[in-house]
């Protein structure tokens, strides 16, 4: 399965505009098994609900949708949002292997899809964010289960391209080279030829605007890789970037496997962001 994820890498953009149809049952189905039996190499309170809506623009407000979605549900904390973002990366490479499109949508219409799913779209919760938009754009920090992202997935329609596919794959196309994701204890001649690898794997994770805000450390004496926001980060338009380092934290996790690692994965707040250690010298319980 992590052969099959690890492929999926290569595979997966970001598309934008979805034919309408369904998918089969059974193809939904199977994607539900995978998530719902995700084994995660740490605690995790991340839920997918899995709903469908009216095809269309009611719920992006820059894509069109499929009639199939998964909605990520979890808690608010930092810690939290950076798993969410692991999990639903997993399943995401997951729809790309067996040949789904997918997005990530931070911005996603709350009211739209408290329509389609019980008890997440509360009044106060649609009032916190301007424009009635999703996690983003919030005014304060919203405590408790919420709705975090939303992922459609179902088949694009490469016939009806907008601009904003056009010009989002262009910069899809266009990752940071490594060393500008390197923290500031860390240099490229300091990292091992296969843990630069599996970095490497980790470049063309999503991001939001494409933000690739994931910055990497690495410590030879310890043997210990960090991946954590910079202190003080913030994104003009999307609130959550610790969803993006636990994207990112994905990719590596899966590349270290790969590599025959079986690192201890924690991830801790500290200041203003959520930091996952990998422990390579440790074996994950
Ligand atoms: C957490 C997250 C939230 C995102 N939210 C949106 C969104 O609200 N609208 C959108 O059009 N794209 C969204 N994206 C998609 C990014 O723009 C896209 O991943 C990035 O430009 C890289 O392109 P690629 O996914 O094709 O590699 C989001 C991506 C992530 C990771």
């Amino acid at each position: 399965m992590d052969e099959q994820l690890l492929s999926a890498i290569s595979k997966r953009h970001s598309t934008r505009t979805f034919l309408p149809d369904a998918l089969p049952e059974d193809v939904v189905s199977q994607v539900s098994a995978f998530a719902q039996g995700l084994e995660l190499p740490f605690e995790s309170n991340t839920e997918f609900q899995f709903f469908k809506s009216a095809p269309g623009k009611g719920l992006y407000n820059n894509g069109i949708a499929p009639a199939n979605g998964i909605a990520l549900i979890g808690e608010t904390d930092l810690v939290s949002i950076s798993k969410t973002g692991f999990a639903g990366e997993l399943v995401i490479l997951y729809a790309a292997s067996i040949g789904l499109s997918t997005c990530w949508f931070g911005h996603y219409k709350l009211a739209e899809l408290g329509k389609y799913i019980d008890g997440i779209a509360e009044k106060e919760r649609i009032k916190e964010t301007s424009l009635g938009l999703g996690y983003g754009y919030g005014d304060q920090v919203d405590v408790g289960k919420r709705v975090i992202c939303c992922i459609p997935f179902g088949h694009g329609d490469e016939n009806a391209k907008r601009l904003i596919d056009r010009v989002m794959k262009k910069l899809g196309a266009n990752r940071k080279p490594l060393g500008e994701l390197l923290d500031e204890n860390t240099t490229l001649s300091a990292l091992p030829p296969d843990i630069a690898e599996v970095l490497d794997l980790a470049r063309p994770a999503p991001s939001a605007g494409n933000s690739q805000i994931w910055r990497f450390g690495y410590n030879k004496t310890t043997n210990v890789l960090t991946i954590a926001k910079p202190i003080g980060y913030k994104h003009f338009k999307w609130e959550h970037s610790d969803v993006d380092v636990g994207i990112c934290a994905a990719h590596v996790w899966l590349g270290l496997v790969d590599k025959g690692y079986k690192p201890k994965v924690t991830v801790e707040q500290r200041e203003d962001r959520a930091v996952w250690v990998f422990e390579l010298n440790q074996a994950s319980e």
